[in-house]
């Protein structure tokens, strides 16, 4: 990353105004439109036009390179499910702009808290060590939330936190200029993930009827084009959730990313998350599907929203920690009952009643063949250990102990 004050001719006002106006490396503005440095009080076309070619020409953007010394920066980090990571070529890409829409209750926001903790992941765990600009524009950011993914990937909470820049956003100029301001988190505070939670809200919400659809699509034209920069500047990853409309094909409808075709061509990624095609609606099975990418094949995957975030199962595996300010058990939604459910019941009543074992773990435990207390107390640690995924033999033994003692009180 280059100085402004590198770049040839510039003097120390000008470099104070193209701060001001969130261009603060010659990257930054050697990658601007002349149109927005021209239009900065105080600089006028001509200067934009030699300011913007000497930072060109001090970066070396202004000769063709052999598509073989492109250099290839590209980072992945962990979204948390594997298939998910899988779609999407290897995990969320830094470099690039990536639209998650999908209907209310599909998982947007749940994402945009997991990866907030991923990417602060070593490398050797699937992260990028980044911090993140996260811009809530719905207030749906959640301490505890982060707190509890946190704790699944094996992070401190509070060094978590501390790295993640969150701005409640009021309206469309805030957003922009909050937007503007992420670009120096990336210089000086290491963000590699901005979040935007989301994209389209409160632009929707301020710019109302057709008359007013040229002015918003101009500013968000400005939003991501700036991202864009940003995100190819600082090697960084940018997450936009978008609402849908629902649109009508004669006798069927479909689900449309708002927006238009501003946010279609300016978002490298476009993947979809659908609630629809599951047999309850309360369940929290997902469907993600890559609706365009530069290079991946039009794939879908399914994918679940646990209390800790975005993963592959609904049983959300915590590492054994102490001081869980909740129980791992109450983070899953009750599945509905059948009449094949109540009779299993009747045999868990037991096991369900053993301090530590919840739903989840009954489930695990009935697969096993362990229906009762009684076959709790038989069997090995050790191999149950093994066999039920996140059950260390120190767990296994502690629920033989609260048994036996459940048994004697
Ligand atoms: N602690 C939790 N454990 C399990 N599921 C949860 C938990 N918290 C939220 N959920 C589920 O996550 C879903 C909400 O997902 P999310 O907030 O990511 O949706 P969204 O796509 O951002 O929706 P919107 O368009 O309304 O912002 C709900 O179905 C909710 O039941
Ligand atoms: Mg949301």
């Amino acid at each position: 990353m280059a100085d402004l004050d590198q770049v040839k001719g510039i003097n120390s006002r000008q470099i104070k105004l193209l701060q001001e106006n969130g261009i603060s490396t010659a990257e930054a503005l050697a990658m601007s439109p002349h149109s927005t440095v021209a239009t900065i009080d105080g600089l006028g076309d001509k200067t934009a036009k030699k300011l913007i070619w000497n930072a060109r020409n001090a970066l070396g953007m202004t000769d063709f390179t052999p598509a073989a010394k492109i250099d290839d920066n590209v980072e992945y980090f962990t979204t948390g499910s594997a298939e998910l990571n899988r779609i999407l070529g290897g995990g969320f890409q830094t470099g690039k702009l990536t639209e998650v829409y999908g209907p209310f209750k599909s998982g947007k926001t749940a994402l945009a808290h997991t990866i907030s903790v991923t990417v602060q992941l070593p490398e050797k765990k699937g992260g990028i060590n980044g911090a993140v600009a996260y811009v809530d524009t719905e207030n749906t950011f959640s301490k505890e939330k982060i707190k509890r993914i946190a704790k699944r990937f094996e992070l401190n909470p509070k060094d978590v936190l501390s790295k993640i820049f969150h701005a409640r956003i009021y309206s469309s100029d805030h957003q922009a200029q909050m937007i503007q301001k992420a670009e120096s988190l990336c210089k000086t505070r290491g963000v590699r993930l901005i979040i935007i939670d989301s994209l389209m809200a409160l632009l929707r919400a301020e710019y109302i009827g057709i008359g007013k659809l040229a002015p918003r699509q101009a500013v968000l034209n400005n939003m991501i084009h700036g991202l864009s920069r940003v995100a190819e500047t600082y090697n960084c990853a940018v997450l936009l959730t978008n609402q849908v409309a629902t649109r009508m094909m004669g006798m069927f409808s479909g689900d449309d990313a708002i927006g238009g075709n501003i946010v279609a061509h300016g978002c490298h990624f476009r993947v979809m998350f659908k609630t629809k095609g599951f047999s309850s609606n309360n369940s929290l099975k997902r469907r993600a599907v890559i609706v365009d990418a530069p290079d991946l094949p039009p794939e879908e995957c399914e994918f679940f929203i646990t209390g800790t975030g975005v993963a592959d199962t609904d049983k959300c595996e915590l590492p054994e920690a102490s001081g869980l300010d909740f129980k791992v058990e109450t983070l899953y939604e009750d599945d509905d009952t059948n009449q094949d459910q109540e009779v299993v019941e009747q045999e868990e009543v037991n096991l369900i009643q053993v301090k530590g074992i919840g739903k989840g773990t009954v489930e695990n435990l009935n697969a096993q063949g362990i229906m009762t207390v009684s076959d709790l107390l038989a069997a090995n640690p050790e191999e149950l250990s093994a066999s039920i995924s996140g059950a260390s033999v120190k767990t296994v033994n502690e629920w033989q102990n609260n048994a036996k003692a459940l048994m004697n009180s």
